[in-house]
Parts: structure tokens; C-alpha cells; sequence
């Protein structure tokens, strides 16, 4: 396995970065997890946009521009000979002192990592998963906009904590007014007679490509989606609820907090929406 490490491709072994770098030490950076299907990176354009925005909102330099980097993203996979899977790309504000002050940092480190992916089983797709509402709640755009895909996660690990404590694979954050944001790491969709429904991103939630992929799947096949705030009555009252991201792609979700969710397994719009999602990237 060979990593990028700031413009040199090294061993995993050989992979290192600073007790000084200020996404260690603060978790002063952004990332991106980007899936790889067939040998093609799905929706690079928009990862890429996502990071390079996210770079402009914190003031970070990004040291390669934006061919650089997908020229970056194509040796990386070539060098691995890798055709499916999961990249995680990472910029950290790089090696500065103790203080916080990124003025301190001269240099942004950009990091590329592939890797094989540790998805749910494929009877989890068809089943559901069982999820909980946790009690951690989510930043919202007057604190840290979740728009940012920072790494500064301790938010979602704390919910993650949360999930595991509760033995499912993935839990529900409320924002502080008692709206659905979002998972630790999936966007959150229901659907109630026919209609689906996601929350809108200023909600709480991170603006998911796979969200984006759905939301468009959904006009092209004809269902009516609706961007609107909802509750956790909503989600245990819904015919189907499913998380979408990089990594989970869709899954279907059978119980929250105990209440079971329409039949209690994968139902047709989900499972429908899930193939035509399969469609797309195989
Ligand atoms: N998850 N919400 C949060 C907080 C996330 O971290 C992620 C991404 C998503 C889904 O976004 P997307 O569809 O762009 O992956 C929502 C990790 C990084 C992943 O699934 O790879």
C-alpha cells in the first residue's frame, strides 16, 4: 500500500506526520472520503469542490491546485492498482508550534490514503439497521458550520460513543432545537406515504454528495422530495427512514428508539432508490 504524503508517495510504515502538525494537535484541517468504483472516483468534482470550499472558509492554503490535486487522487489509485474502494483525503494546517495560531503553520500537509472498505454486510441492506436518537447534540451554522467538513469530529464521536454504548451501527442527532440533523457520519432521509424527506442542511447536517446523488436520483425517478425540518415523531411515524454517505452508501433503517419502522425492513422506496443508486456507480 502506498500513501501520498505531501507530494511523495511512501509505505504505509513510512507514513508519519508531526507531534507538532495542528491537525493533530487541534484538529486544524479538512478532509474528504471519496469512493473508487470500477477504477473511477464517483463524484470527484463535487469532493473536490466540497474540500476546496471547506479550505476557503478556515483560510487554509491548499498547496496543490485543483488538477494538481485530482492528478494527486489518479496516482494514488494507479500505484496501488486499486479499482474499488475508499479514499480518504486529507488536509491538515501542518506542522506550527504549541500555539494555536495558524500563522504558525507555514504549510498545509496533504495526505491521500486508499484503502478496502469495511461496509455493512449485504443482509444489512436488506434488513435495516436498528438506531437509536442520541443525546449529543449537533453543531449548528452559529458555531462550527457543519458545511465544513473539518477534522475536528469529537462531535461525532461523542455520538458514535453513543451508538456503540447502545450496540447499533449508527444513531440520530437532534440539533439543539430538537430537529433531525444527521448521523455520525450519514445523512438521514425519511419517507411518509410516498414523499421523501430529508432535513436541510442549515438544520445540522453536512451537505453529503451521496445526499446530493439521492436527492437527484429521487427527481429523476419521479418520487417528490421535500427539504423540510423534522422531528423524531416524524422518523418513528415514517414508512421507511434510511442513512445515505461515502462509506454506506443507502441503508435501510428498521427500528429507532424501539419503535419499528413501517414493516421493519428495507421498504420499496428505499430498496428501489439503493438499486438505482447501484446503477449509477457500477
Ligand atoms: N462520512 N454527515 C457526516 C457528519 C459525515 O461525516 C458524512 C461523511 C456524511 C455523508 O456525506 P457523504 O455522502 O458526502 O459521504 C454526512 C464519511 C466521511 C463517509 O461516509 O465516508
Amino acid at each position: 500500500q502506498v500513501i501520498y504524503l505531501n507530494g511523495e508517495y511512501v509505505t504505509k510504515e513510512n507514513a508519519k506526520v508531526s507531534v507538532y502538525d495542528h491537525g493533530f494537535l487541534y484538529g486544524d484541517g479538512i478532509f474528504e472520503g471519496i469512493r473508487v468504483y470500477n477504477g473511477n472516483i464517483f463524484k470527484c468534482k463535487e469532493h473536490l469542490d466540497r474540500l476546496y470550499d471547506s479550505a476557503k472558509s478556515i483560510m487554509l492554503d491548499i498547496p496543490l491546485s485543483y488538477e494538481e490535486m485530482e492528478q494527486a487522487l489518479a496516482e494514488t489509485i494507479r500505484r496501488n492498482e486499486f479499482r474499488d474502494g475508499y479514499i480518504r483525503l486529507v488536509v491538515s494546517r501542518g506542522p506550527g508550534n504549541l500555539g494555536l495560531d495558524p500563522k504558525r503553520c507555514p504549510s498545509a500537509w496533504v495526505i491521500i490514503i486508499v484503502e478496502q472498505l469495511a461496509i455493512y454486510p449485504p443482509e444489512a441492506y436488506r434488513d435495516g439497521l436498528v438506531s437509536v436518537s442520541v443525546s449529543q447534540r449537533r453543531n449548528i451554522p452559529d458555531a462550527l458550520n457543519p458545511k465544513i467538513k473539518s477534522l475536528n469530529y469529537l462531535n461525532n464521536i461523542l455520538v458514535k460513543i453513543q451508538a456503540n454504548l447502545a450496540g447499533v451501527g449508527e444513531a440520530i442527532m437532534l440539533n439543539a432545537q430538537g430537529y433531525v440533523a444527521e448521523g455520525s457520519s450519514d445523512n438521514i432521509f425519511i419517507i411518509k406515504k410516498g414523499i421523501v424527506y430529508t432535513p436541510p442542511c442549515y438544520i445540522g447536517a453536512l451537505e453529503g454528495i451521496t445526499r446530493g446523488a439521492i436527492i437527484e436520483l429521487c427527481d429523476k425517478l419521479g418520487y417528490k422530495l421535500k427539504e423540510e425540518p423534522f422531528t423524531l415523531h416524524d422518523v418513528f411515524i415514517a414508512d421507511e427512514v434510511f442513512f445515505t454517505g461515502t462509506a454506506a452508501e443507502v441503508i435501510a433503517v428498521r427500528e429507532v428508539d424501539g419503535r419499528t419502522i413501517g414493516t421493519g425492513k428495507a421498504g420499496p422506496i428505499t430498496t428501489h432508490l439503493l438499486e438505482e443508486f447501484r446503477k449509477i456507480v457500477e
